[in-house]
């Protein structure tokens, strides 16, 4: 009968039998998740951004806001206590590229959406510490006074639907007229616009009407934060509470 001891004693036959058992174990792990539909749990209420909240966003990366600011409450009851429900992987589904970061100089910030006013983010984005006196955030008082660019908005959506985020042609053909009417309440394109994107907040975010500002688009990104899924409904966030 083969013995253990041959090929323990052989460098090369314990080689090969090491792959053999490497590979099983590899196949059982991977092959599984080519016959999954999606690895991603499906919840409701999650959206593509409007076109000003993505115009946020890039702001956001821009900006570098992630170097002080993670986006993705851990399933740790202290998380939960602070921020609030714990962040499900689709919520970031629609992320390219996804923010969850493990810097917090700063609050995370996944949850922040209706926390504070749009008055309170634009004195805090243009001077942190007229609102919070010990903040050592830098201010971004410039955002104001920069308009939010529109005419290269329909290309973002392009390249974020090339990387799987379903933008129709609809909404790549109306997105820069959605970026101006996203902030103003009395615009004709409002009321389509939220049937494009339920949920969309429409108003002038900071409170300065006429041509969107870059602060417009980045408090309309904060303020859509963490507000599409409807927490109630999942149980298991219960049980960290
Ligand atoms: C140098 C690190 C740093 C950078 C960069 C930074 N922040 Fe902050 N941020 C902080 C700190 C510290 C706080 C907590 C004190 C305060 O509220 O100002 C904070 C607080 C906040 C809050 C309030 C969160 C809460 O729940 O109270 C928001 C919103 C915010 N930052 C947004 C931003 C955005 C948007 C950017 C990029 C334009 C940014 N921050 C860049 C450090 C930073």
């Amino acid at each position: 009968m083969f013995s253990h001891s041959t090929l323990e004693k052989n460098s090369i036959l314990m080689l090969i039998g090491i792959l053999i058992v490497v590979s099983i174990g590899g196949i059982v792990e991977i092959a599984p998740l080519f016959y999954l539909e999606s690895t991603i749990e499906k919840v409701k209420g999650m959206r593509p951004y409007t076109p000003l909240e993505l115009a946020g966003r890039n702001i956001y990366i821009r900006e570098g806001c992630y170097n002080c600011h993670s986006q993705m409450v851990r399933p740790f009851r202290d998380e939960i206590d602070r921020y609030g429900p714990y962040s499900l992987a689709a919520e970031s589904m629609y992320d390219h590229p996804f923010q969850w970061g493990s810097k917090r100089t700063g609050p995370d910030l996944a949850r922040v959406g209706g926390k504070y006013s749009d008055n309170w983010h634009r004195e805090h984005l243009s001077a942190p510490r007229s609102v919070v006196p010990e903040s050592v955030m830098p201010g971004y008082p410039f955002l104001m006074d920069n308009p939010a660019k529109i005419n290269d908005i329909a290309g973002h959506l392009k390249a974020n639907r090339a990387v799987g985020v379903p933008y129709t042609d609809a909404m790549i053909a109306s997105a820069a007229a959605d970026i101006v009417a996203q902030a103003d309440p009395d615009s004709d394109g409002a009321e389509a616009l939220v049937e494009r994107y339920p949920k969309a907040q429409v108003r002038d975010f900071d409170g300065r009407p006429g041509q969107p500002s870059e602060m417009d688009a980045l408090i309309a990104y904060l303020q859509m934060l963490g507000t599409l899924v409807d927490f109630s409904a999942y149980k298991a966030q219960e049980n960290l509470r």
